[in-house]
């Protein structure tokens, strides 16, 4: 049976059109998206990808699919990314993978950008989900003690018994706030913090997501002002 999803990832295929430049998530959910993007090029799609992990990019190669950087554009037409929690409002954690700094600097360049998630992503609040936060290794212990007394929980995340070192270099901190009532708030008091990079809150990004349940899809847009 095809997985909940292999379902969302492979709908939101169908939104790439010819030419376009698309951003390519990470996850066990957006390599299916990856993949189908490969089958397509193979049968003559042309577009461009701009991957936000080595993983994905090593996945995208393997596949045939056209890779480029920021060098090349300023922008990109369509993202496909997964998410570890998104809400009724599409805001979002991400980072489970470690890749969320690339993911938002691909998010904030994308003119869509289409999430795409099994149905046990879909929560009321989010906040259960550890929030990861990149921070600078130096002096990490400095950073690891502010977020501790914003109430993060802060746990250093490990790699065989190492710090684990995301595709930049960097640490993670995963912080349990348990319930995020003002994640836009909460983003300010993360980013005042020194050391810290980027964090796994995702606001205000999602313009679509794909969501399935069982064999069915699920679609929400954002909002349109
Ligand atoms: C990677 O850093 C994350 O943001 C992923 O997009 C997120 O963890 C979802 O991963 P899965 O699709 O494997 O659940």
């Amino acid at each position: 049976m095809t997985s909940e999803k292999q379902i969302a990832a492979e709908t939101a295929t169908e939104y790439i059109t010819d030419g376009m430049i698309v951003g390519l998530g990470t996850g066990s959910t957006a390599e299916f998206a990856v993949k189908k993007i490969g089958k397509l090029v193979r049968s003559g799609l042309s577009i461009r990808g701009i991957p936000t992990s080595e993983i994905t990019r090593n996945i995208a190669l393997e596949e045939g699919i056209s890779l480029i950087d920021f060098s090349e554009t300023m922008y990109i037409d369509l993202t496909i990314d997964g998410a570890d929690e998104i809400d009724n409002n599409l805001n979002m954690i991400k980072g489970g993978g470690g890749a969320l700094l690339k993911e938002k600097i691909v998010a904030s360049a994308s003119k869509e950008l289409i999430i795409v998630v099994s149905s046990e992503k879909l929560v009321e609040n989010l906040g259960n989900f550890p929030l990861a936060v990149e921070v600078i290794s130096f002096g990490w212990e400095f950073t690891f003690n502010n977020l501790e007394r914003l109430g993060g929980n802060p746990n250093l995340r490990l790699h065989h018994g190492k710090p684990f070192l995301t595709d930049n270099g960097n640490f993670i901190i995963d912080c349990k706030f348990n319930e995020i009532k003002d994640g836009i708030k909460l983003e300010q008091h993360l980013n005042m913090i020194p050391g810290v990079i980027e964090n796994g809150l995702f606001l205000g990004l999602c313009s679509r997501m794909i969501l399935a349940k069982g064999d069915k899809i699920i679609m929400k847009e954002k909002n349109k002002i």
